[in-house]
């Protein structure tokens, strides 16, 4: 496998994705494809964007005829799909360009990785189509055990008895999760009528450096930083299960290049948290950090409304990579906060660049703006 299109490369989890490839495997060419939407973002990628392994497109994955152009030129061998629209408070407000790019756009690029590697005379051999996805697919497990409990699978508590598995049947509630349960049957249905070797790997919430502040835990990073409110949803009862987007990049890897045709794998942190003790810790760990007493800006939490269909609890049994392929997370949270705090403040530049929007004019300029 040579020539690697990643669609959403600068991005939160696909310019990891884009980094660890570019860096670990000298002798591909890393395409990154992405639209440089408000969440895409170069500067993400700039320790690496001078590899000669690395290339990157500005172009929109629903725009059939240029992605099969693409495919052509560069001689795509394989895809890491990770292009989307991705947070739900957005769906919420705006669910068509939900529905265009994630299924449209996922067709479209379906469509040119088919029309492409049947016109070669090697047809699908050494090709694969790899779509991530996530984990809100499944819908929302209920929490059992409002306190808390351990299993036998986690020493962490977790607070239900059942969890996400690869066989669990779909059953989105937002729109953000409507929208890539259906570009997940797209994916498979490629593979089950014209033999396109997929895979789809369904992953918990991500956390770490690059991502775009407007997910929970880089917002309120920020917002402890400035002694902004905190909103936190409803009662901050709701359960995420996180992973550290670096172990998320290592499973992306081991399955590209190890992972079974046609095959789900589930990715998870065994990490299950209630939103209100992951705040605790954020505010714990920047106050720690910025010298401040612990605990002192408890006071910035301030209750919401809730968010619309807002889903309880999830957590994802992960242990058919563990047990398949021998991955397993290696960070511990407190150890992943740490460094995710760490990173944020220490990126002051980033995040005022980020925040104010102008990373977006200076694309723009460079790169004209074709939306
Ligand atoms: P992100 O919003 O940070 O990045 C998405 C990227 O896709 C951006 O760079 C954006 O410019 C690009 N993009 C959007 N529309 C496009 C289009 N039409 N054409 C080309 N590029 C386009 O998202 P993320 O958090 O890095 O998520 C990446 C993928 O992983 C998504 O498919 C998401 O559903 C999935 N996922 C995310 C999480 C998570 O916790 N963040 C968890 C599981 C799965
Ligand atoms: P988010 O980071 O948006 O990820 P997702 O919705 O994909 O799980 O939100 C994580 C959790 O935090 C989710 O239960 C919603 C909650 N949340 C808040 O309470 N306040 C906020 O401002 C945000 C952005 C999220």
């Amino acid at each position: 496998m040579k020539n690697i299109l990643v669609t959403g490369g600068a991005g939160f989890i696909g310019s990891h994705v884009v980094r660890l490839f570019v860096s670990k495997y000298p002798d591909y060419k890393v395409v990154n494809l992405d639209k440089l939407t408000y969440a895409g973002n170069l500067a993400n990628l700039s320790d690496i964007e001078d590899r000669p392994n690395y290339k990157f497109i500005k172009a929109d994955i629903c725009d059939y005829e240029r992605i099969l152009e693409i495919f052509k030129t560069e001689h795509i061998d394989g895809v890491i799909h990770l292009a989307a629209e991705s947070h739900v408070d957005r769906s919420i407000k705006d669910p068509f360009t939900f529905a265009r790019t994630n299924v449209m756009g996922t067709l479209s690029l379906l469509q040119a990785a088919k029309v492409y590697w049947e016109s070669l005379p090697s047809g699908y051999k050494e090709k694969k189509f790899y779509h991530i996805s996530t984990d809100e697919v499944y819908g929302a497990l209920a929490m059992t055990d409002p306190q808390g409990h351990k299993s036998d699978i986690s020493s962490h508590e977790v607070y239900g008895d059942d969890f996400f598995r690869e066989d669990t049947k779909y059953d989105p509630h937002s729109p953000y999760s409507a929208a890539k349960a259906s570009s997940d049957h797209f994916v498979r249905a490629y593979h089950d009528t014209y033999g396109m070797p997929t895979v789809v790997t369904n992953c918990s919430n991500n956390y770490g450096p690059y991502q775009f502040p407007e997910k929970l835990i880089p917002l309120f990073i920020n917002n402890i930083r400035y002694r902004k409110p905190l909103p936190v949803y409803g009662r901050g009862e709701n359960v995420r299960d996180w992973l550290y987007v670096e172990d998320h990049a290592r499973a992306i890897d081991l399955i590209f290049h190890r992972g079974k045709e046609a095959e789900t794998y589930n990715i998870g942190g065994f990490n299950e948290w209630k939103n209100i003790d992951v705040v605790k810790i954020l505010i714990k760990t920047v106050d720690r950090v910025l010298g401040r007493k612990e605990f002192e800006d408890l006071d910035l939490i301030t209750y919401v409304t809730d968010r619309q269909g807002h889903d309880l609890r999830y957590a994802i049994d992960s242990s058919k990579l563990k047990r398949e392929l021998g991955w397993k997370p290696s960070l511990q949270f407190e150890e992943g906060i740490e460094k995710t705090v760490r990173w944020y403040l220490d990126n002051e530049a980033w995040m005022n660049n980020v925040t104010s929007g102008d990373y977006q004019r200076y694309y723009e300029e460079m790169y004209g703006d074709d939306k």
